[in-house]
């Protein structure tokens, strides 16, 4: 008798089971790597912008802390997006600064990433967006997979990144899920 009873139970737990799974595959979820390099804080604001879009389209967003290259190395991660913009003379800003060297001294494993970049600069600097375009660079040495090139946001026009990156991403993973 109580085996009678069992079997209906898990039967519906598997129904369940398989309910929810159809609508994880439905919404093309995915999970997303979000790593940020930024001085003033603009670049840190957009990317909160992008982890709050992400999460409103349904996908999973992990803010790796600390920001080092193993965090790329997470098989499990479908798409890391780099918010980053630019210091110095083109260069990559301290916070993003141990990811970056980790990619070029470790080769970490990262064949399985699909990536976007968002970059932050000034035109009026001589490497514009140095930051997002060095970063773009590295991961594509290591074999990661540019799904589109690097969203450049110029300071001179651009004056609230924060209002045009989110849609950008979550476009590109959108359209990227529907081509493949
Ligand atoms: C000291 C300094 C150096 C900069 N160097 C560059 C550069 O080489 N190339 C560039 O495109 N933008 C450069 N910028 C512009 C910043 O990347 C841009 O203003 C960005 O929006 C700042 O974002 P953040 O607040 O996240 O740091 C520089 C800005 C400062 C203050």
């Amino acid at each position: 008798m109580e085996r009678e009873k069992k079997i209906p139970c898990e039967a519906n737990a598997l129904r369940a089971m398989l309910a929810i799974s159809r609508i994880y595959r439905a919404r093309n979820m995915a999970k997303v790597l979000l790593t940020t390099g930024s001085v003033f804080g603009a670049a840190l604001l957009t990317a909160d912008e992008i982890e709050t879009a992400l999460h409103d389209a349904s996908h999973e967003v992990i803010r790796p802390d600390p920001q080092s290259a193993d965090a790329l190395s997470d098989e499990s991660v479908d798409y890391l997006v780099v918010c980053t913009s630019t210091t110095g003379s083109g260069d990559v800003p301290d916070d993003l600064l141990t990811l970056y060297t980790g990619l070029r001294t470790e080769y970490p494993r990262i064949t399985h990433l699909q990536y976007l970049v968002v970059a932050l600069g000034d035109s009026s600097y001589d490497h514009f967006c140095g930051g997002g375009v060095t970063m773009d660079e590295a991961l594509a040495d290591l074999g990661a997979t540019q799904i589109k090139p690097p969203l450049k946001l110029d300071a001179l026009e651009v004056t609230e990144p924060e209002e045009i990156a989110p849609d950008w991403v979550v476009n590109a993973i959108a359209e990227h899920q529907a081509s493949g």
